[in-house]
């Protein structure tokens, strides 16, 4: 038995496994592909924080612009706590070895994204994750008491006694790279899985993002909240053949601004003597322009193109120095080279692209997961939680602490599961430490008795992307109640006919991403119903 499973190897659980570690406990690091293959990598903006705690005004600001992004629905005192432990979490990173970028006089340079008052945004350029990833990488490949399993695919956990009232995680079973299921019993399991932007056909999220953690956890009696508010980024690079790239926040930060076709026609007409900004819609939808939060500006993107037919709006930085923006933001030049664009010179076709799961595993300030009320049997209501599922964290994008509301804050992400990570991590150390000999434990295998191998994986390559086109459809930034039931209907055909094949056949990947993707599809239509307001990143027209 291992003392910790971290299922997941972006920010929450790389950070988590060095704590627990270096704590002295025996690790298994499981990922479904390579440590790398994470949102995180991706990420590009940065981290919000102040970093002088003792500097209260800047933390209560960063709060302020936390709950006015939240559009109300923020739990504040979690708000309060990310704010003002940010310094230290912050300085955990440098100390990992994480270089943010500083300007000549050895200060960090702060970056400005939506809904921000003011700087206080660390990056790496435009590859903030990523640098992020390569030092806690590093430190974690060079930990002996951490065996990492790549390509190794959670696929559900172990509760000591389904029936108990008092429901224990003691392990998981795991598809491992040889494509057998094993079983990995562990006196704690903290999930760090991440989002699941896979939901939608556009998405600035990698593969990997198809919801696991969660589906495993709902499928143990986790309950969840908040699903409804799924955060689409406004500018994802729109380019046949491409899939959506990220361009980062930042770049409207240091000037960017949205137009439409027919804006950017209007104002390079006037020789682009007038600020591009007078001239962008954004100023129709809100006084902050371009730099409104991201619920504010992706739905106005998407309204200009449902109006002009075109399937995208622009991004225009021909009025700033492209030579500085090819500096300050490589990852996005060299991916613009790739179809002949340049910063400063070219308008980027932009559109929204599913990004962030704002709502997720519903937990306490520790990270733990709130076991759900099992005679309601609702996983999405969370009116009555009793005890938490002991032995089950939860940390990162996967869960659900009330930090950002109905929409979430640029670059608060990093921030939350770095946090939360941590936070997290004491709660495990203390249980461990209250408990010096590990359990002994017999833990059944997978059930594979009388299972056979699926024959052919194209009907559940079909069944992903019909799941898909539901839910972008019917299920998006937009919705409609009879979209809603719509989708209610789709995805209970699909539930039906996943089950069918998995009562059956051995786990693949394929197949257990699929199951895990329906079941999460079903529950953040489930919640969007449920939601009769519009708040945040929740828009129903039928409401309006
Ligand atoms: C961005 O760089 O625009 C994304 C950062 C974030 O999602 O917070």
């Amino acid at each position: 038995m291992v003392d910790v499973t971290i299922v997941g190897s972006g920010i929450a659980g790389l950070f988590v496994s060095l704590r627990c570690a270096r704590a002295g406990y025996q690790v298994a690091l499981v990922t479904k592909k390579q440590l790398t293959d994470s949102s995180t990598n991706w990420a590009q903006g940065g981290i919000a924080g102040i970093l002088d705690s003792s500097d209260e005004e800047a933390v209560q600001a960063h709060v302020l612009d936390t709950l006015a992004a939240g559009d109300g629905l923020c739990d504040e005192r979690i708000a309060n706590i990310v704010a003002s432990e940010a310094a230290y979490r912050i300085a955990d990173l440098i100390t990992e070895g994480v270089q943010f970028d500083q300007d000549q006089e050895g200060e960090y340079d702060l970056a400005m994204e939506g809904g921000h008052q003011r700087r206080r945004i660390l990056h790496t350029r435009d590859a903030t994750g990523a640098e992020i990833e390569r030092a806690l990488i590093q430190g974690c490949r060079s930990e002996p008491r951490i065996t990492i399993h790549e390509d190794c695919l959670a696929l559900d956990l172990i509760l000591e006694d389904r029936h108990a009232e008092e429901r224990r995680i003691v392990g998981l079973w795991c598809l491992g790279s040889d494509d057998q299921p094993f079983t990995l019993p562990s006196r704690a399991v903290l999930l760090a899985t991440g989002g699941a932007g896979q939901l939608f056909r556009q998405t600035t999220n990698p593969t990997v993002a198809t919801g696991d953690g969660i589906a495993m956890a709902v499928r143990a009696g986790a309950s969840v909240r908040d699903l409804e508010f799924v955060q689409f980024h406004p500018t994802a690079l729109a380019l046949a053949g491409d899939r959506p790239f990220l361009i980062t926040e930042a770049l409207r930060g240091d000037g960017a601004v949205l137009m439409t076709e027919e804006e950017h026609r209007r104002w390079t007409q006037t020789d682009r003597t007038v600020p591009p900004a007078t001239l962008s819609f954004m100023l129709k939808h809100h006084a902050n322009g371009s730099l409104a939060t991201r619920d504010i500006v992706a739905r106005a993107c998407d309204s200009e193109m449902k109006r002009s037919g075109d399937a995208h709006v622009l991004l225009v930085t021909e009025h700033l120095d492209g030579e500085e923006l090819a500096e300050r933001f490589p990852t996005i030049a060299q991916r613009l080279q790739r179809h002949g664009l340049e910063l400063g010179r070219d308008p980027l076709p932009v559109a929204p692209a599913a990004h962030y799961l704002v709502g997720g595993l519903a937990v306490n300030e520790w990270g733990e997961v709130w076991q759900r009320d099992m005679a309601a049997d609702d996983p999405t209501n969370t009116s009555r939680l009793g005890n938490v599922l002991a032995g089950l964290y939860a940390i990162g994008e996967i869960s659900c602490t009330g930090l950002h509301g109905a929409n979430r804050l640029a670059s608060n992400s990093l921030l939350e599961a770095v946090v939360f990570s941590h936070r997290a991590g004491e709660r495990v150390l203390e249980a461990l430490s209250e408990e010096p000999e590990p359990p002994q434990v017999d833990l059944p295998d997978w059930r594979v008795d009388g299972l056979t191998d699926l024959e052919e994986h194209a009907p559940l390559v079909h069944d992903r992307a019909q799941l898909r086109s539901t839910m972008s459809d019917d299920v998006g930034l937009v919705k409609r109640d009879a979209r809603l039931r719509r989708a209610t209907r789709r995805l209970d055909l699909l539930s039906e006919e996943v089950e069918r094949i998995w009562l059956r056949c051995r786990p693949t990947v394929e197949l257990v991403e699929l199951r895990n993707m329906v079941l999460l599809a079903r529950l953040v239509t489930v919640a969007s119903l449920a939601r009769r307001e519009n708040v945040g990143l929740h828009h129903n027209l039928d409401l309006a």
